[in-house]
């Protein structure tokens, strides 16, 4: 391709501005490069950072996460959100195990049928792991792009994305593609940000539509936002005199998915026909706990907590398979929904 001022405007700007010693590029493979990029999908460096940091230390390689059970590795993700994602690694490892001999594979036909891996994460492992000469566009690459080049209209539409996966295409090097795609992620996290971008010290902004017309705060089109709803749940957190509380393990599916909570109350259940359906055990104590806000990307959610002291927990009859006990304190062993562990810790 002939030389392109966008691209090299981008890669002389990442020689003293990229970023380069992130905890995933000092020592990269195909593997850590797989981590963090699952990792960083809608969550940002500097919460990821420790996340990786924890994950690579119990997790160094493809064989480790294949080996170990789902449970342990969902504790790694405790708090990160978007739980399909650690749920993917998972299945992607025992693939990878099974039929890759545990060594990532490099082409993009492969790389794109693993589960939790779409286009630009396929386009990022490729460039960033194996320099090969593929495009990426997460979030920040596109608000470079729209603004750059002026593109109207909502992300989310199809022929907006086509839009700018050929602009994606158009401006990646075929040599440098991995400090490339590197410095178009860290100007869009660090420069050509959502709000106040630092047009001032841009590389692009002489030729950057966006600026030249002053609509940095129009582009990228944003979807008016509709206001989020507030759900309630009633949740019981049941402990004996022996300091072992009750724990249900949440289906795949829906929120928290694999991780788990306390039991919860179902619609128009009452807490004494939940003790009734699955306890029957004489109750010492019941106290109300003050209610807990947590938000998901969707909605709001109120959690309403009532501590349930019982004497003994039931030995003779048995508990509904997705109910466990586990002895407080607890330790890391099991991923737990995040105002869960607040609420554990507080016991
Ligand atoms: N976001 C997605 N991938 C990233 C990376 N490799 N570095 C920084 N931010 C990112």
């Amino acid at each position: 391709m002939s030389s392109n001022n966008f691209t090299n405007q981008l890669l002389d700007w990442f020689v003293n501005n990229g970023r380069k010693y992130l905890p995933w590029q000092l020592k990269k493979s195909p593997y850590s490069v797989w981590i963090s990029e699952i990792m960083l999908q809608q969550t940002q460096v500097k919460t990821v950072i420790p996340y990786y940091i924890n994950f690579m230390k119990r997790f160094p390689n493809i064989e480790s996460i294949a080996k170990c059970e789902l449970d342990e590795l969902l504790s790694y993700w405790s708090g990160l959100g978007y739980y399909a994602r650690g749920r993917n690694i998972y299945k992607t490892a025992k693939i990878l195990d099974k039929k890759y001999q545990s060594i990532f594979p490099k082409t993009y036909d492969e790389i794109i049928k693993l589960p939790g891996i779409g286009r630009s994460t396929a386009g990022a492992i490729l460039a960033l792991a194996y320099k090969k000469k593929y495009s990426i566009l997460d979030g920040n690459v596109k608000r470079v792009l729209a603004r750059y080049y002026r593109i109207e209209g909502f992300l989310q539409k199809s022929n907006i994305q086509e839009k700018l996966w050929n602009l994606a295409d158009l401006n990646t090097p075929s040599s440098n593609v991995d400090q490339y795609t590197q410095a178009i992620m860290d100007l869009g996290a660090t420069v050509c940000t959502r709000s106040r971008p630092k047009c001032f010290i841009c590389p692009l902004s002489e030729n950057c539509l966006a600026r030249f017309y002053s609509e940095q705060d129009k582009l990228p089109t944003r979807k008016p936002r509709t206001k989020k709803s507030i759900r309630e749940v009633g949740v019981m957190i049941i402990v004996d005199n022996k300091k072992s509380v009750l724990l249900e393990k949440r289906p795949n599916n829906g929120i928290w998915g694999g991780l788990y909570s306390f039991p919860e109350l179902g619609d128009g259940q009452t807490i004494n026909s939940w003790l009734d359906d699955n306890l029957r055990e004489p109750v010492e104590k019941i106290t109300r706990l003050n209610p807990i806000k947590h938000s998901f990307t969707h909605f709001n959610l109120l959690i309403n907590p009532t501590k349930i002291k019982i004497e003994n927990k039931p030995k003779k009859y048995r508990i509904k398979p997705r109910y466990f006990w586990h002895k407080l304190p607890i330790d890391r062993e099991i991923g737990l929904a995040a105002p869960i562990s607040v609420m554990i810790n507080e016991l």
